[in-house]
């Protein structure tokens, strides 16, 4: 089915974190070590596992090579921070993915001067990074970041690929493997917060939504081992629980959740405790859907 290679060993704890030890004698504040420890950068040397559900690859790869950057949209769980690391690591570029939140600054991104010993330092934030080793830089749920993150992207996300440091008087041009990837849940956007049009109207644009049950049942094997007909019952709990989005269930069941259960149930607990952890309990905090959800679970595995 043209799927990648399956790396068995691929989980996000191996992650190489941006190392606090690089900069052991400078004082860091709440802002500054957040800063550090929500911006990851990955070696690109293996390549995740990632199903894909038609032509994105294809499409990133044109995105890459004619230098625009891209926006994937869709729900949680679904697969798009996968993806963005399946491909930093087939085009062989490091990847800095930013995990974005309201507090999050153009200085958070692009860098800021740090003190120590009675001096101040410079240290690069993951945009800037990305930008001088010409990589990926990766913003998810990018809607969630303050306004002003908008001057440093604009300049950078148009063909000008100009990254200006104000702070410290550089002006950088992206080089050719430089990439702008953003991401963001469109079912979780207020009014207040969408994306501006100014700024979606300067990134080729991807949709992502949950996989069908065929794709999903290959994701679950393929992610933890599980065998044929228990990937099948998990993703029927699947598609049941998404059926209630709405009635019962403000949140669907993500891709992300059958992939713990079937984690959980591989290491030894029973299908019916994985499901109810990983699953049910993620899912709702009231009692009675809880039952309800459970019924579900017993009847899928035969009690
Ligand atoms: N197409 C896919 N191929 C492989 N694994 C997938 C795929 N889609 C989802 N997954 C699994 O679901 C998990 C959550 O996906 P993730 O990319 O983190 O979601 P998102 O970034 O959309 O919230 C991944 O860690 C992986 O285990
Ligand atoms: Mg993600």
């Amino acid at each position: 089915m043209g799927r990648a290679k399956r790396n068995p060993s691929f989980f996000p704890l191996e992650l190489r974190w941006v190392s606090l030890t690089l900069y052991p004698s400078y004082i860091l504040d709440r802002n500054a070590l957040n800063f550090f420890l929500e911006s990851q950068t990955m070696a690109s040397t293996e390549l995740p596992f990632y199903d894909p559900a038609g032509d994105e690859t294809e499409i990133f790869e044109h995105a890459w090579k004619n230098r625009l950057p891209v926006l994937i949209k869709g729900p949680t769980g679904c697969g798009k921070t996968r993806f963005v690391a399946h491909m930093a690591a087939r085009l062989k570029l490091p990847l800095y993915t930013v995990a974005c939140h309201d507090d999050l600054s153009a200085a958070d991104l692009v860098g800021r001067h740090l003190l120590g010993d009675g001096q101040t330092v410079w240290c690069d934030g993951p945009l800037t990074r990305a930008v001088r080793e010409g990589g990926i830089c990766y913003l998810d749920e990018v809607v969630e970041a303050r306004k002003d993150t908008t001057v440093v992207l604009h300049p950078l996300a148009d063909d000008r690929r100009l990254l200006p440091i104000e702070r410290t008087g550089e002006l950088l041009q992206a080089p050719p493997g430089f990439m702008l990837v953003v991401s963001y849940n469109p079912g979780y956007q207020s009014l207040m917060k969408g994306l501006k049009p100014s700024t979606r109207q300067r990134f080729v644009s991807l949709r992502f939504d949950f996989p069908s049950a065929t794709r999903e049942e290959a994701i679950l094997i393929g992610e933890t081992g599980i065998d044929a007909d228990f990937a099948r019952r998990l993703v029927s709990i699947g598609q049941s629980f998404r059926a209630l989005k709405d009635r019962d269930l403000e949140e669907v069941a993500s891709t992300r959740l059958l992939v713990y259960a079937a984690t959980l149930a591989s290491s030894g607990l029973s299908p019916v405790q994985s499901c109810r952890a990983a699953l049910v309990e993620s899912l709702t905090d009231d009692e009675e859907t809880v039952s309800a959800l459970m019924e579900i679970v017993q009847a899928t595995f035969g009690f």
